[in-house]
Protein backbone atom coordinates (compact mmCIF):
# COMPACT_ATOMS: atom_id res chain seq x y z
CA UNK A 1 0.00 0.00 0.00
CA UNK A 2 1.08 3.88 -0.87
CA UNK A 3 0.33 6.50 1.10
CA UNK A 4 1.45 9.87 0.95
CA UNK A 5 3.39 12.04 3.79
CA UNK A 6 4.64 15.55 4.15
CA UNK A 7 7.97 15.92 3.41
CA UNK A 8 8.85 19.38 4.37
CA UNK A 9 6.44 22.73 4.05
CA UNK A 10 7.35 26.53 3.90
CA UNK A 11 5.60 29.55 4.23
CA UNK A 12 6.10 33.20 2.88
CA UNK A 13 4.40 36.35 4.20
CA UNK A 14 4.12 39.81 2.03
CA UNK A 15 6.78 42.61 4.05
CA UNK A 16 3.84 44.93 4.80
CA UNK A 17 1.32 44.84 7.89
CA UNK A 18 -1.86 46.65 7.94
CA UNK A 19 -2.83 46.53 11.69
CA UNK A 20 -5.90 47.05 13.42
CA UNK A 21 -4.79 50.97 14.26
CA UNK A 22 -4.67 50.97 10.59
CA UNK A 23 -8.15 49.64 9.83
CA UNK A 24 -9.17 52.21 12.36
CA UNK A 25 -8.24 55.17 10.04
CA UNK A 26 -9.85 53.54 6.91
CA UNK A 27 -13.47 52.35 8.60
CA UNK A 28 -15.09 52.75 12.07
CA UNK A 29 -13.94 50.25 14.07
CA UNK A 30 -11.58 49.89 16.96
CA UNK A 31 -8.69 47.69 18.40
CA UNK A 32 -10.55 46.31 20.76
CA UNK A 33 -13.82 45.36 18.79
CA UNK A 34 -11.74 43.52 16.47
CA UNK A 35 -9.36 41.61 18.68
CA UNK A 36 -12.68 40.51 20.71
CA UNK A 37 -14.03 39.45 17.88
CA UNK A 38 -11.90 37.97 15.75
CA UNK A 39 -8.46 37.04 18.02
CA UNK A 40 -6.68 39.31 14.99
CA UNK A 41 -4.59 42.32 15.48
CA UNK A 42 -2.35 42.53 11.71
CA UNK A 43 -2.86 41.47 8.93
CA UNK A 44 -0.10 41.18 6.07
CA UNK A 45 -0.38 42.71 2.72
CA UNK A 46 0.87 41.98 -0.54
CA UNK A 47 2.40 45.04 -2.37
CA UNK A 48 1.34 46.13 -5.72
CA UNK A 49 2.12 44.01 -8.25
CA UNK A 50 3.10 41.15 -6.40
CA UNK A 51 0.56 38.03 -7.51
CA UNK A 52 -0.23 34.88 -5.98
CA UNK A 53 2.35 33.10 -7.43
CA UNK A 54 5.11 35.32 -6.58
CA UNK A 55 4.11 34.32 -2.82
CA UNK A 56 3.52 30.50 -3.91
CA UNK A 57 6.96 30.84 -5.29
CA UNK A 58 8.72 31.45 -2.30
CA UNK A 59 6.57 29.73 0.31
CA UNK A 60 7.40 26.85 -2.40
CA UNK A 61 11.09 27.16 -2.60
CA UNK A 62 11.31 26.98 1.28
CA UNK A 63 9.19 23.78 1.16
CA UNK A 64 11.15 22.31 -1.42
CA UNK A 65 14.32 23.31 0.72
CA UNK A 66 12.90 22.10 3.78
CA UNK A 67 11.93 18.23 1.96
CA UNK A 68 15.74 18.11 0.81
CA UNK A 69 14.28 16.96 -2.54
CA UNK A 70 15.74 18.58 -6.19
CA UNK A 71 12.44 20.51 -7.61
CA UNK A 72 12.84 18.19 -11.14
CA UNK A 73 11.57 15.35 -8.89
CA UNK A 74 7.82 17.31 -8.56
CA UNK A 75 5.72 15.36 -10.44
CA UNK A 76 2.49 17.69 -9.72
CA UNK A 77 1.65 20.83 -9.16
CA UNK A 78 -1.65 21.79 -6.78
CA UNK A 79 -2.65 25.19 -6.00
CA UNK A 80 -5.47 26.61 -4.01
CA UNK A 81 -6.18 29.64 -4.08
CA UNK A 82 -9.40 31.87 -4.44
CA UNK A 83 -7.46 34.63 -6.06
CA UNK A 84 -5.28 33.57 -9.00
CA UNK A 85 -3.07 35.63 -10.89
CA UNK A 86 -4.80 35.67 -13.88
CA UNK A 87 -7.93 34.25 -15.15
CA UNK A 88 -5.64 31.82 -17.14
CA UNK A 89 -3.35 30.27 -17.04
CA UNK A 90 -3.92 28.50 -13.75
CA UNK A 91 -1.46 30.01 -10.61
CA UNK A 92 -0.49 26.09 -10.99
CA UNK A 93 1.45 26.42 -14.26
CA UNK A 94 2.66 30.53 -13.40
CA UNK A 95 4.13 29.12 -10.62
CA UNK A 96 5.53 26.04 -12.28
CA UNK A 97 7.16 28.43 -14.88
CA UNK A 98 8.55 30.36 -12.06
CA UNK A 99 10.49 27.33 -10.46
CA UNK A 100 12.07 26.58 -14.20
CA UNK A 101 10.23 23.33 -14.21
CA UNK A 102 7.90 22.03 -16.89
CA UNK A 103 6.22 18.81 -17.97
CA UNK A 104 4.30 17.83 -14.66
CA UNK A 105 0.51 18.54 -14.58
CA UNK A 106 -0.59 21.71 -12.83
CA UNK A 107 -3.27 23.42 -11.87
CA UNK A 108 -5.68 25.16 -9.67
CA UNK A 109 -8.37 24.58 -6.94
CA UNK A 110 -11.03 27.07 -5.60
CA UNK A 111 -12.63 26.02 -2.69
CA UNK A 112 -12.28 29.08 -1.07
CA UNK A 113 -10.93 29.16 2.71
CA UNK A 114 -10.91 24.60 2.18
CA UNK A 115 -8.98 25.30 -0.48
CA UNK A 116 -5.98 23.75 1.19
CA UNK A 117 -7.63 20.75 2.53
CA UNK A 118 -9.27 20.29 -0.61
CA UNK A 119 -5.70 20.19 -2.62
CA UNK A 120 -3.95 18.28 -0.10
CA UNK A 121 -6.71 15.68 -0.36
CA UNK A 122 -6.58 15.65 -4.70
CA UNK A 123 -2.73 15.24 -4.41
CA UNK A 124 -3.47 11.82 -1.46
CA UNK A 125 -5.36 10.60 -4.26
CA UNK A 126 -2.97 10.91 -6.56
CA UNK A 127 -0.05 9.64 -4.63
CA UNK A 128 -2.05 6.61 -3.67
CA UNK A 129 -2.98 5.73 -6.76
CA UNK A 130 0.34 5.69 -8.57
CA UNK A 131 -0.19 8.77 -10.67
CA UNK A 132 2.44 11.13 -8.94
CA UNK A 133 4.96 10.33 -6.69
CA UNK A 134 5.93 14.14 -5.37
CA UNK A 135 3.52 16.28 -5.00
CA UNK A 136 3.67 20.54 -4.30
CA UNK A 137 0.49 21.60 -3.09
CA UNK A 138 0.29 25.43 -2.16
CA UNK A 139 -1.99 27.45 -0.73
CA UNK A 140 -1.68 31.13 -1.97
CA UNK A 141 -4.09 34.02 -1.13
CA UNK A 142 -3.64 37.69 -1.86
CA UNK A 143 -7.09 38.59 -0.74
CA UNK A 144 -6.77 41.71 -0.23
CA UNK A 145 -7.60 42.32 -4.11
CA UNK A 146 -11.09 41.68 -3.82
CA UNK A 147 -11.30 43.05 -0.18
CA UNK A 148 -13.79 46.53 -0.16
CA UNK A 149 -11.76 48.75 2.65
CA UNK A 150 -15.13 50.22 3.32
CA UNK A 151 -17.21 47.50 4.28
CA UNK A 152 -15.92 47.08 7.65
CA UNK A 153 -18.61 44.24 8.13
CA UNK A 154 -15.04 42.13 6.62
CA UNK A 155 -12.18 43.97 5.50
CA UNK A 156 -10.86 43.15 9.54
CA UNK A 157 -10.85 40.21 8.46
CA UNK A 158 -8.47 38.98 5.51
CA UNK A 159 -4.89 38.86 5.25
CA UNK A 160 -2.58 37.51 2.03
CA UNK A 161 0.14 34.45 2.31
CA UNK A 162 1.18 31.54 1.00
CA UNK A 163 1.87 27.93 2.26
CA UNK A 164 3.17 25.30 0.75
CA UNK A 165 4.00 21.34 1.37
CA UNK A 166 5.88 18.75 -0.58
CA UNK A 167 3.67 15.73 -0.16
CA UNK A 168 6.09 11.81 -1.19
CA UNK A 169 5.22 8.57 -1.37
CA UNK A 170 6.35 6.34 1.32
CA UNK A 171 5.08 2.91 2.61
CA UNK A 172 3.47 3.84 5.91
CA UNK A 173 0.56 7.33 6.56
CA UNK A 174 1.46 10.01 6.03
CA UNK A 175 -2.20 11.07 5.21
CA UNK A 176 -4.19 8.49 7.12
CA UNK A 177 -7.75 10.21 5.63
CA UNK A 178 -9.39 13.45 4.33
CA UNK A 179 -12.79 13.93 4.40
CA UNK A 180 -14.79 16.55 1.58
CA UNK A 181 -17.93 18.50 1.34
CA UNK A 182 -19.88 21.25 0.01
CA UNK A 183 -23.64 22.37 -0.04
CA UNK A 184 -24.04 25.07 -2.46
CA UNK A 185 -27.50 26.18 -1.46
CA UNK A 186 -25.35 28.78 0.90
CA UNK A 187 -23.46 30.30 -1.70
CA UNK A 188 -24.59 33.96 -1.03
CA UNK A 189 -23.35 34.05 2.59
CA UNK A 190 -20.35 34.33 1.75
CA UNK A 191 -19.15 35.12 -1.58
CA UNK A 192 -17.83 37.77 -4.24
CA UNK A 193 -19.68 40.14 -6.25
CA UNK A 194 -20.00 38.94 -9.69
CA UNK A 195 -16.69 37.85 -11.54
CA UNK A 196 -16.31 36.76 -14.88
CA UNK A 197 -19.29 35.07 -17.10
CA UNK A 198 -21.34 37.35 -13.78
CA UNK A 199 -19.97 40.43 -14.35
CA UNK A 200 -19.07 43.08 -12.10
CA UNK A 201 -16.89 46.22 -12.00
CA UNK A 202 -14.64 45.42 -8.94
CA UNK A 203 -15.59 42.43 -7.16
CA UNK A 204 -15.17 42.20 -3.29
CA UNK A 205 -16.21 40.23 -1.03
CA UNK A 206 -19.86 40.13 0.89
CA UNK A 207 -20.69 37.95 3.77
CA UNK A 208 -23.16 37.74 6.70
CA UNK A 209 -20.54 36.95 8.93
CA UNK A 210 -22.92 35.86 11.67
CA UNK A 211 -24.36 33.56 10.12
CA UNK A 212 -21.35 32.16 8.74
CA UNK A 213 -20.11 32.17 12.09
CA UNK A 214 -22.79 29.81 13.50
CA UNK A 215 -23.16 27.40 10.66
CA UNK A 216 -18.80 27.28 10.84
CA UNK A 217 -18.83 26.44 14.05
CA UNK A 218 -21.70 23.35 13.94
CA UNK A 219 -19.86 21.88 10.74
CA UNK A 220 -16.50 21.39 12.12
CA UNK A 221 -17.57 20.01 15.19
CA UNK A 222 -19.88 18.00 13.07
CA UNK A 223 -16.03 17.15 10.82
CA UNK A 224 -14.39 16.27 14.32
CA UNK A 225 -16.70 13.22 14.63
CA UNK A 226 -16.87 12.41 10.93
CA UNK A 227 -13.00 12.37 11.24
CA UNK A 228 -12.13 10.76 14.13
CA UNK A 229 -15.55 8.03 14.15
CA UNK A 230 -13.72 6.97 10.34
CA UNK A 231 -10.64 6.29 12.06
CA UNK A 232 -12.06 4.64 15.45
CA UNK A 233 -9.83 7.01 17.14
CA UNK A 234 -10.12 8.62 20.03
CA UNK A 235 -10.32 12.92 21.00
CA UNK A 236 -6.94 12.28 22.72
CA UNK A 237 -5.33 10.34 19.87
CA UNK A 238 -4.51 13.98 18.27
CA UNK A 239 -1.62 15.61 19.18
CA UNK A 240 -2.14 18.95 17.45
CA UNK A 241 -5.03 20.87 16.15
CA UNK A 242 -3.66 22.82 13.07
CA UNK A 243 -6.96 24.61 11.56
CA UNK A 244 -8.12 27.15 9.01
CA UNK A 245 -7.64 30.69 10.91
CA UNK A 246 -10.98 32.57 10.27
CA UNK A 247 -11.95 33.42 13.64
CA UNK A 248 -10.19 32.61 17.05
CA UNK A 249 -13.86 31.96 18.14
CA UNK A 250 -14.75 29.52 15.80
CA UNK A 251 -11.40 27.70 16.64
CA UNK A 252 -11.86 27.66 20.40
CA UNK A 253 -14.94 25.96 19.48
CA UNK A 254 -13.17 23.13 18.10
CA UNK A 255 -10.48 23.03 20.31
CA UNK A 256 -13.32 22.50 23.53
CA UNK A 257 -15.12 19.86 20.80
CA UNK A 258 -11.90 17.98 21.03
CA UNK A 259 -11.51 18.45 24.80
CA UNK A 260 -7.99 20.31 23.82
CA UNK A 261 -6.21 23.00 25.33
CA UNK A 262 -5.27 25.80 23.31
CA UNK A 263 -1.57 25.03 23.89
CA UNK A 264 -1.91 22.40 21.18
CA UNK A 265 -3.58 24.35 19.00
CA UNK A 266 -1.65 26.22 15.88
CA UNK A 267 -3.07 29.75 16.30
CA UNK A 268 -2.09 32.23 13.47
CA UNK A 269 -4.82 34.03 13.34
CA UNK A 270 -3.56 36.98 15.77
CA UNK A 271 -0.92 38.07 13.39
CA UNK A 272 -1.66 36.36 9.81
CA UNK A 273 -5.57 37.63 9.97
CA UNK A 274 -7.67 35.09 7.56
CA UNK A 275 -5.52 34.33 4.61
CA UNK A 276 -8.18 31.56 2.97
CA UNK A 277 -6.46 28.75 1.20
CA UNK A 278 -2.41 29.61 2.72
CA UNK A 279 -3.80 29.68 6.53
CA UNK A 280 -3.57 25.86 6.99
CA UNK A 281 -0.05 25.43 5.09
CA UNK A 282 1.07 28.44 6.96
CA UNK A 283 0.28 27.39 10.43
CA UNK A 284 1.94 24.36 9.74
CA UNK A 285 4.58 25.86 8.52
CA UNK A 286 5.06 27.92 11.32
CA UNK A 287 4.92 25.11 14.10
CA UNK A 288 7.25 22.70 12.12
CA UNK A 289 10.05 25.42 11.95
CA UNK A 290 9.05 26.39 15.86
CA UNK A 291 9.75 23.27 16.65
CA UNK A 292 6.10 22.65 18.22
CA UNK A 293 5.42 20.01 15.62
CA UNK A 294 7.56 16.80 15.70
CA UNK A 295 7.70 13.60 13.44
CA UNK A 296 5.28 11.16 14.66
CA UNK A 297 2.84 13.78 15.86
CA UNK A 298 -1.03 13.42 15.13
CA UNK A 299 -2.31 16.39 13.76
CA UNK A 300 -5.92 16.95 12.47
CA UNK A 301 -6.31 19.96 9.77
CA UNK A 302 -10.26 21.32 9.33
CA UNK A 303 -11.70 24.34 7.34
CA UNK A 304 -14.65 25.66 6.29
CA UNK A 305 -14.87 28.26 3.77
CA UNK A 306 -17.07 30.47 0.88
CA UNK A 307 -19.57 27.66 -1.06
CA UNK A 308 -20.54 26.29 1.62
CA UNK A 309 -16.92 23.83 1.51
CA UNK A 310 -15.60 21.89 3.94
CA UNK A 311 -13.47 19.21 5.21
CA UNK A 312 -10.29 18.18 7.03
CA UNK A 313 -7.19 15.63 6.71
CA UNK A 314 -5.96 13.76 9.64
CA UNK A 315 -2.27 13.13 9.45
CA UNK A 316 1.04 11.40 11.08
CA UNK A 317 3.21 14.05 10.33
N1 LIG B 1 -16.08 47.25 13.97
C1 LIG B 1 -17.00 47.60 14.89
N2 LIG B 1 -18.26 47.15 14.87
C2 LIG B 1 -18.61 46.31 13.88
C3 LIG B 1 -17.70 45.90 12.89
C4 LIG B 1 -16.39 46.41 12.96
N3 LIG B 1 -15.44 46.08 12.06
N4 LIG B 1 -18.31 45.06 12.04
C5 LIG B 1 -19.58 44.92 12.49
N5 LIG B 1 -19.76 45.68 13.60
C6 LIG B 1 -20.96 45.83 14.42
C7 LIG B 1 -22.23 45.43 13.67
O1 LIG B 1 -22.71 46.52 12.92
C8 LIG B 1 -23.15 45.06 14.82
O2 LIG B 1 -23.64 46.23 15.38
P1 LIG B 1 -25.16 46.30 15.96
O3 LIG B 1 -25.20 45.30 17.08
O4 LIG B 1 -25.29 47.70 16.39
O5 LIG B 1 -26.04 45.90 14.82
C9 LIG B 1 -22.20 44.43 15.85
O6 LIG B 1 -20.89 44.92 15.52
C10 LIG B 1 -22.20 42.92 15.86
O7 LIG B 1 -22.08 42.46 14.51
P2 LIG B 1 -22.00 40.92 14.16
O8 LIG B 1 -21.87 40.77 12.68
O9 LIG B 1 -23.14 40.20 14.85
O10 LIG B 1 -20.63 40.53 14.90
P3 LIG B 1 -19.99 39.11 15.13
O11 LIG B 1 -19.73 38.91 16.56
O12 LIG B 1 -20.72 38.02 14.37
O13 LIG B 1 -18.57 39.30 14.44
C11 LIG B 1 -17.46 38.60 12.41
C12 LIG B 1 -18.50 39.55 13.04
C13 LIG B 1 -17.44 38.87 10.91
C14 LIG B 1 -16.11 38.91 13.01
C15 LIG B 1 -17.85 37.12 12.73
O14 LIG B 1 -19.23 36.93 12.50
C16 LIG B 1 -17.08 36.13 11.90
O15 LIG B 1 -15.89 35.97 12.08
N6 LIG B 1 -17.81 35.42 11.02
C17 LIG B 1 -17.23 34.45 10.13
C18 LIG B 1 -16.43 35.22 9.16
C19 LIG B 1 -16.34 34.59 7.86
O16 LIG B 1 -17.15 34.81 6.99
N7 LIG B 1 -15.30 33.82 7.69
C20 LIG B 1 -15.07 33.21 6.47
C21 LIG B 1 -15.39 31.76 6.58
S1 LIG B 1 -13.92 30.96 6.77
Amino acid sequence: MTYSRIAGTGSYLPQKILSNADLERLVDTTDEWIFARTGIRQRHIASEGECSSDLALHASEQAILAAGIDRHQIDLIIVATTTPDRIFPSTACLLQHKLAIAGCPAFDIQAVCSGFVYALATADQFIKSGAAKCALVVGAETISRITDYSDRSNCILWGDGAGAVILQAGEEPGIISSHLHADGKYNELLCVSGGVSQKESKPAIQTEGNAVFKIAENTLDAIVDETLGANGMEKAHIDWLVPHQANIRIIQATAKKLGMGMDRVVLTVDRHGNTSAASIPLALAVAVRDGRIKRGATILMEAFGGGFTWGSVLIKY
